[in-house]
């Protein structure tokens, strides 16, 4: 007998996606299935369906199936082109492609979790207004958020789902093949710093090093999916969630530098895709003398986005008062998770 709710988990094997199907498989009342291109890189009894969200006939032949979904959560995202705008139309398609599938297919379907995160609000573009509530005014489009967010809005009226937007920002949690990891890319620019000898320098500009920011835990997020899926008050509604504490990384290297047995060095910018760009033959000699599972460094790293989210220099911050408000009170402390997600990391061989 299948239990209660039987959440499809769209983006499986992301950052978002991979802590989500996690956390929902240990929960009593609720069947998981897992969907993206490739099956996920980590143990799992969900079913796993294979299937290209870029692709309507994929999309009919494989979600069509599911009939007895009632929740889905979208956490897929397809990185592609090399600007905003030309991410745009893929990740829009993608999410109709899915709606049109599933919708038709899956008559108990009661709600749609759609994740977004905080550059909603621009914050890749600038400063923007902090702290950032959900009904601040949008940036200048294109932003696929936008596209996604209207085409689950423009369908819902007569139907007996429901929505929530979800806006976390940079995503802490262990996923293998994403390298979109900000947690993973810092604990390997870690290793390699300390494997040449390097004090542990922060290579973004000064600015940034003062800046405050702020961090969403994967395994808070997946609670909030959860939140969402299951509380009235969420119906049709979008919150920012977040550790609910905020940081500077100056503050946070000390202790980033004390996990890697380091000396903290000062700011020394330089641009990580540029310095780290010959660094594959290194970690290829640290994954053979520690003994580490045979990642490659491209794999599990992208350092164009670790640039830029160490060249935000400028304050990054949520208001939460919402989502609490609606009853959702889990937070992290920021610090001790970065310290647990770095001792995962190195219990998973993933670093040294
Ligand atoms: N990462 C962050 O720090 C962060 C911060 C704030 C907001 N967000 C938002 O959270 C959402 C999820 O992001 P994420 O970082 O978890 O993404 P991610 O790690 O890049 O994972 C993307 C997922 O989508 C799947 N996918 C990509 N193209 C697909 C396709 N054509 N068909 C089916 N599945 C496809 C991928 O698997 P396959 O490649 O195997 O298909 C993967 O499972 C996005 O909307 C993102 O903007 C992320």
């Amino acid at each position: 007998m299948s239990a209660p709710n039987v959440v499809l988990v769209l983006g499986a094997s992301g950052v978002a996606g991979t802590h989500v199907v996690q956390y929902l498989e240990r929960l009593e009342g609720w069947d998981v299935i897992a969907a993206a291109r490739r099956p996920p890189p980590y143990a799992s009894a969900a079913p796993f369906v294979p299937v290209d969200l870029g692709d309507p006939a994929a999309c009919r032949e494989k979600l069509g199936a599911l009939g007895h979904v009632t929740h889905l959560v979208y956490a897929a995202y397809a990185e592609e082109g090399a600007t905003w705008a030309e991410q745009t139309a893929p990740n829009a398609a993608m999410l109709v492609n899915a709606m049109d599938a599933l919708e038709p297919a899956a008559p108990g379907l009661r709600h749609v979790t759609l994740l977004q995160g905080t550059k909603y609000y621009g914050n890749h573009l600038g400063p923007f207004r902090t702290p950032a509530k959900e009904g601040d005014p949008r940036h200048m489009p294109p932003n696929f958020y936008f596209d996604q967010e209207e085409a689950l809005r423009e369908r819902r009226p007569g139907k007996a789902w429901t929505w929530t937007l979800l806006r976390p920002h940079f995503i802490a949690g262990i996923a293998l093949g994403k390298p979109m990891n900000l947690v993973t890319s810092i604990a390997v620019y870690c290793a390699i710093s300390k494997e040449l000898g390097l004090p542990l320098r922060f290579p973004g500009p000064p600015e940034s090093f003062r800046t405050l920011t702020q961090g969403t835990d994967a395994d808070l997020l997946a609670k909030a999916a959860v939140w969402a899926g299951t509380e009235p008050a969420c119906a049709n509604h979008t919150f920012n969630i977040t550790n609910g504490d905020f940081l500077r990384w100056e503050n946070l290297w000390p202790l980033f530098a004390e996990c890697f047995d380091m000396e903290p060095g000062p700011v020394q910018e330089i641009r990580l895709a540029e310095f780290m760009a010959d660094k594959g033959p290194l970690w290829q000699d640290m994954v053979r003398t520690h003994g580490l599972a045979p990642n490659r460094l491209e794999d599990i790293v992208s350092w164009g986005f670790v640039d830029y989210v160490f060249r935000c220099a400028w304050d990054i911050m949520s208001d939460t008062t919402q989502c609490r408000r609606a009853g959702f009170d889990e937070y992290v402390d920021t610090e001790e998770m970065f310290v647990r997600l770095f001792g995962r990391l190195r219990a998973l061989q993933i670093i040294p």
